[in-house]
């Protein structure tokens, strides 16, 4: 059997899911970390050591590029960079990861794309972030968000009048990120998430928070909706102004109906979403991956 490896820290149970889907396949899956992959550059070699493969694999599957020091973090993206560069497909490829592991880059490429995304501003400088909030904080509340956050974790809301944010705070580490706050509801909080595989919304769901913040990791609670019609629109157009193979989209709706797009997920989590969906996710990415590979 061929071997695949998928990168994670933490197989649980999406790495459970895409095994059995592999294997479906006939391909065996090995759990790697990239903590574990390194480069060996001598003479005779290809440059690349995964452990546990004495040849490279024709596909390299992403689960989890784990964080750590910027050096770090550089070096596991070089790895996926180094595997493409040696002819494996990466699933999603490092470009794509570091498109939309990075919010403001993410962003941007959505609004030069024309698609609907709630109006941003990213700065390094306390005086421009300052000018922001006290100009926009007067219309609406401001959301400031880590640039490389997930799961809701360090979102949250400046209101008229708020402390400033102080600049080297965990999540905020000398970086301003800010955005305006659509109200979805007061007290009846949704957000949407989209999936979207090689360009097609295949799945969607709403996510109803216990507060404002709507992530499956906080609570989350999850409805089957309809991926067609605008909503799947505004993903595949999301997923085709960051060029990515297949990701999990979050859209808000305001409360005139206006939906725009929140963020773009590289390594989107599905659990949540298949309990509400008939498609077999890990399934329809693994076909559309070796797919990918075989074009
Ligand atoms: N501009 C916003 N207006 C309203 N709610 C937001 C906004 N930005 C984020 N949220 C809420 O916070 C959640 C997490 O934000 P998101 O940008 O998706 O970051 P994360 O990577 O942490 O999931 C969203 O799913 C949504 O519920
Ligand atoms: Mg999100």
């Amino acid at each position: 059997m061929t071997k695949i490896p998928v990168f994670t820290d933490d197989p649980g149970w999406h790495g459970k899911r895409l095994k059995e889907a592999f294997a479906v396949r006939g391909y065996e899956v090995v759990f790697i970390s990239l903590k574990d992959c390194y480069f060996n550059l001598t003479t005779g070699h290809s440059g690349l050591v995964i452990p546990g493969f004495d040849q490279l694999p024709p596909i390299a599957f992403v689960r989890g590029v784990p964080g750590g020091s910027l050096q770090q973090v550089i070096a596991r993206l070089d790895i996926l960079h180094a595997l493409e560069a040696l002819g494996v497909k990466v699933y999603n490829d490092g470009s794509a990861v570091e498109r939309t592991v990075d919010k403001a880059m993410t962003s941007f490429l959505l609004h030069q794309h024309g698609v609907l995304t709630t109006s941003t501003w990213i700065c390094e400088s306390r005086h421009v972030a300052q000018a922001v909030i006290e100009r926009e904080s007067a219309q609406a509340p401001l959301v400031i968000k880590p640039l490389f956050g997930s799961q809701g974790q360090g979102v949250r809301l400046i209101k008229q009048g708020d402390a400033f944010p102080v600049p080297m705070e965990r999540y905020v580490d000398g970086l301003y990120y800010l955005q305006t706050y659509i109200d979805s509801g007061e007290g009846a909080w949704h957000d949407h998430r989209v999936f979207v595989i090689n360009g097609k919304a295949v799945a969607a769901m709403v996510r109803h928070g216990a507060s404002w913040v709507n992530n499956v990791a906080l609570g989350g609670r999850c409805e089957k909706i309809a991926h067609d019609g605008e909503l799947g629109a505004l993903a595949e157009a999301a997923s085709r102004a960051v060029d990515i193979n297949y990701c999990g989209v979050d859209i808000i709706r305001d409360a005139q109906g206006k939906l725009y797009v929140l963020e773009v997920n590289s390594i989107p989590a599905w659990k949540g979403l298949q309990a509400v969906t008939e498609l077999d996710i890990a399934q329809a990415l693994v076909d559309d991956c070796l797919e990918q590979c075989r074009a």
